[in-house]
């Protein structure tokens, strides 16, 4: 697309590719969301991962989607891998912290990030490879694959340098996941996932979150601006939890999981949301 040798010895010829070059710029700010250009590319046609197939699939999404035979345990979209059960982390609760309000209930999406993030099973692990004949419900990684980047080690993650992508099992030094929001929940009115758009929270150090029945189910964000729910909101996970005796638990309530804070899909720096500048991330929920 940049080869224009002979345009390029005259003035002319220049401008002209400056303003090619401003167009796609430009184009590409406004029109993809990119995951092509990340780290989520683990696919062998990538660049932006250190880590990735030097052979096996040159997809990207079906290492974490497949279009059929999904993985229902997980409330991921159509998710192509297996998931540990919630009991194998050991997460960030009161044995962990004095302040802390909410009940932990690890039956969430977080799973799914750390289906790759935990370091316990290959990144290749799939549940439907690509092409025909690929189907394994317990999973089953690439024929063929060929891993590569000093921060994996056959395909499953380790941490190398200055990072720290691999978050292991322990999540207690870890902001916390699969919790309540508004430090131990909202007042829901009931169990039901329809009532309750009026519930204040417990906590008055969070802001409150906004809702909307969306599909026929109540959902919870926390708004950073914009009409609506959108992929820069603070996406929060309702669901009932088995969480103990308190009154709020047991029923519907909105949740923060890796996905409230990350994107999986955007090309923005760390996968945030919305850009952490000032801590906008943190203060998008936290009355501080
Ligand atoms: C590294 C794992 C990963 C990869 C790769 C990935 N996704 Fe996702 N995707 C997720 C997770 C996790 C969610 C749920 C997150 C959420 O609630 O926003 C999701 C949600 C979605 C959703 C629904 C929510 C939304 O943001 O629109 C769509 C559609 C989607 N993915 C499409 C794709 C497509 C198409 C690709 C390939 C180009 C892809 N994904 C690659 C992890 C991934
Ligand atoms: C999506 C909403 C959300 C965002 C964004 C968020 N937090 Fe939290 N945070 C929570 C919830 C919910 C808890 C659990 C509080 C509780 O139950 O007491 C929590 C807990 C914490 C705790 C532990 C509190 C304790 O009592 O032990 C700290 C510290 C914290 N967050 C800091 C941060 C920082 C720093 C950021 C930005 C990097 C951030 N949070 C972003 C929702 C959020
Ligand atoms: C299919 C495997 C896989 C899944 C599933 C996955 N990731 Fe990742 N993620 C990776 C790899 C590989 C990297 C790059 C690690 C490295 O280079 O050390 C990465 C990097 C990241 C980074 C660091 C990016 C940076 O620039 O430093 C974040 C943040 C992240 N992932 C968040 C998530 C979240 C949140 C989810 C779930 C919504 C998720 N990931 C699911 C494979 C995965
Ligand atoms: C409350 C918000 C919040 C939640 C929840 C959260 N993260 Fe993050 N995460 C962040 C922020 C903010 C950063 C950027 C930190 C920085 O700039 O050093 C980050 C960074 C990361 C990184 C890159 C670390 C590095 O320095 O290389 C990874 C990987 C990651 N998160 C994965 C996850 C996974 C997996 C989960 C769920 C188990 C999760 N995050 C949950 C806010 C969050």
């Amino acid at each position: 697309m940049f080869n224009h040798t002979r345009e390029g010895r005259s003035i002319a010829g220049l401008v002209v590719k400056l303003v090619a070059i401003a167009a796609i710029a430009l184009g590409s700010v406004a029109a993809q969301a990119g995951i092509a250009n990340t780290r989520h590319n683990l696919g062998a046609n990538n660049a932006a991962n250190e880590n990735y197939m030097t052979s096996g699939a040159t997809e990207i999404c079906v290492f974490c989607h497949t279009p059929h035979a999904s993985n229902t345990n997980v409330t991921a979209p159509l998710w192509n891998k297996p998931v540990q059960a919630g009991s194998a982390y050991t997460t960030y609760t009161t044995a962990t912290s004095a302040t802390i309000d909410g009940s932990v209930d690890m039956s969430g999406i977080s799973l799914a990030c750390l289906s790759c993030h935990d370091g316990t099973q290959a990144m290749d692990t799939m549940i439907n490879k690509p092409g025909s004949g690929g189907y394994n419900a317990a999973g089953s990684t690439i024929t063929g694959g060929v891993w590569t980047g000093t921060r994996q080690s056959s395909g499953q993650m380790t941490n190398a340098g200055e990072f720290i992508s691999m978050l292991g099992t322990d999540l207690t030094n870890d902001h916390p996941v699969g919790i309540q929001y508004c430090g131990g929940g909202i007042s829901t009115g009931s169990a039901t996932t329809t009532d309750a758009s009026t519930g204040t929270c417990r906590d008055a150090d969070f802001n409150a979150p906004t809702n909307a029945i969306i599909g026929g189910h109540r959902a919870w964000w926390v708004d950073t601006g914009g009409a609506g729910r959108q992929k820069t909101d603070m996406i929060l996970y309702a669901r009932v939890g088995a969480l103990g005796s308190d009154s709020e638990n047991g029923k519907y309530q909105p949740f923060v999981e890796c996905a409230s804070c990350h994107d999986p899909h955007t090309e923005n720096t760390t996968f945030l949301r919305i850009a952490n500048t000032n801590s906008a991330v943190c203060l998008a929920c936290h009355n501080k």
